[in-house]
């Protein structure tokens, strides 16, 4: 780690944010729940992919987890105790559908019934995320995402449960980060289902996109006063150098990681010269499908980690541009460059380039080597730097007219992190996963003095 790369800001106020702003922090279902084979749960894509030799750096998998399954009304009022008002979870679909047919999963229904009263009773305001990555194994046997017939398969989940919560849930994410369902998960294979092959990855995307399009609607008609949205992962891009090769490499990478996600949901469909570029790879799009796409939503939910630097690299990836590892700045135990600064200047631009309306921070975060101290506590002062550092960002970019109206950090609890296993933390509470204890980080108690602040 080395210097920061921007002069500090002045801190943050609670007073610097609307009234009614949003404070939350994040999790998702196979990253916290466990509870893998209980009440009618199936095998999901992660399931099969983490036990799958190789795929998983510590060969750990979510069938445990932090057994928030069970411990919820615990990691509940942790969150209530830190003064946040909202909470971003996801719904597994494999505790509802088996992926093979039949009906909804009773069970699985009422234990996501129960969490969100749960919620409601603590006011933390529930934001659903309907797919963060767990689809039932059943479905990729038959193709998964890049099957058609999967679109069809996800609206009934989203009929399913928008039906049993929309009394009491009324904000609805659709996906999170689709860029990663398609890309990590089908064309660089280190996310499940693992496949490797680029055609494959950008018809899962459309198909991903596609799903997106038409359960807005579905959404709307189930629940009354409904807010829906999707979540991106999105980062700011930078060329390695000045060189017309890099600023065209650039400008290639953009058109995938950017464009090809934002134009299409604005309406402008998919960016004519990354179509040009995939070539042969672009997917099979049927008419309407881009109309549906386009669907009118309530709110953009931007997931901000890291800017990226773009170099040319003839010959590799379909691309031909290589995203370089950071070098000579601050980064976390991730590698991953901190750079608050890049969550202004990400927010000016989509505000710029597509006017979404009001935007989310539904996730931001940041992953370091934590370890209880021996006076029992967590004194992550990166994490804390980390958080102070953009919402000073973010408040700064409010000022500067872009409608964020709510931030969720990533993550209310250490969590099983993907590929990563439980190596990597990235919680405001930390976990002992031996013992399931928790305990609140410095990072969470800095939080709660923010959040307690007039
Ligand atoms: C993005 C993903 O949505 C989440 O599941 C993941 O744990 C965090 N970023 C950190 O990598």
């Amino acid at each position: 780690m080395t210097t920061p790369n921007s002069i500090q800001p002045l801190p943050p106020a609670r007073s610097d944010f609307a009234d009614d702003f949003l404070w939350g922090c994040a999790t998702s279902s196979y990253q916290i729940e466990g509870a893998g084979a209980v009440d009618g749960r199936v095998e999901s894509i992660w399931d099969r992919f983490a036990a799958t030799p190789g795929k998983v750096r510590d060969g750990s998998n979510g069938a445990v987890a932090c057994d928030h399954y069970h411990r919820w009304p615990q990691d509940f009022d942790i969150a209530r105790d830190m003064g946040l008002n909202a909470y971003r979870f996801s719904i597994a679909w494999p505790r509802i559908f088996s992926g093979s047919g039949g009906a909804p999963n009773q069970k699985g229904l009422d234990f996501y019934s129960r969490l969100v009263d749960g919620m409601l009773e603590r006011g933390l305001q529930p934001w659903a995320t309907l797919y963060h990555w767990d689809l039932p194994q059943a479905l990729q046997e038959r193709g998964g995402w890049a099957e058609r017939a999967t679109v069809e398969a996800y609206l009934a989940f989203v009929d399913a449960v928008t039906r049993r919560l929309g009394d009491r849930v009324k904000h609805w994410i659709t996906h999170n980060e689709p860029w990663c369902t398609a890309m990590i998960g089908n064309y660089e294979g280190l996310h499940a289902p693992g496949l490797t092959d680029f055609a494959t990855a950008l018809q899962v995307c459309h198909h991903v996109l596609l799903s997106h399009g038409k359960a807005v609607p579905l959404i709307r008609a189930n629940v009354p006063d409904a807010q829906v949205g999707i979540a991106l992962s999105l980062h700011p891009v930078r060329p390695a150098s000045d060189s017309a090769a890099d600023r065209a490499a650039t400008l290639r990478h953009d058109g995938l990681r950017y464009r090809w996600f934002l134009d299409p949901l604005h309406g402008r469909g998919y960016p004519q010269a990354t179509l040009e570029a995939v070539g042969a790879c672009a997917p099979r799009v049927e008419p309407g499908d881009m109309e549906a796409i386009a669907v009118a939503t309530d709110f953009l939910g931007v997931n901000y980690y890291f800017p990226e630097t773009i170099q040319d690299a003839p010959g590799e990836g379909p691309l031909h541009a290589r995203v370089l590892p950071p070098s000579g700045v601050e980064t976390t135990a991730l590698g991953w460059e901190v750079a608050p600064a890049g969550l202004a200047e990400l927010l000016v631009r989509i505000e710029h380039d597509y006017r979404p309306g009001p935007m989310y921070i539904t996730e931001n975060g940041a992953c370091y080597d934590d370890e209880v101290g021996p006076d029992g506590q967590v004194h992550d002062a990166g994490r804390t730097a980390y958080l102070q550092r953009h919402l000073a960002a973010l408040r700064d970019a409010i000022r500067g007219g872009v409608p964020v109206k709510g931030y969720f950090a990533w993550s209310l609890v250490d969590n099983f992190e993907w590929a990563e296993g439980y190596l990597r933390r990235f919680g405001l509470i930390h976990v002992d996963y031996d013992t399931q204890q928790r305990r609140l980080k410095d990072s969470g108690k800095w939080y709660r003095a923010f959040l307690r602040q007039q």
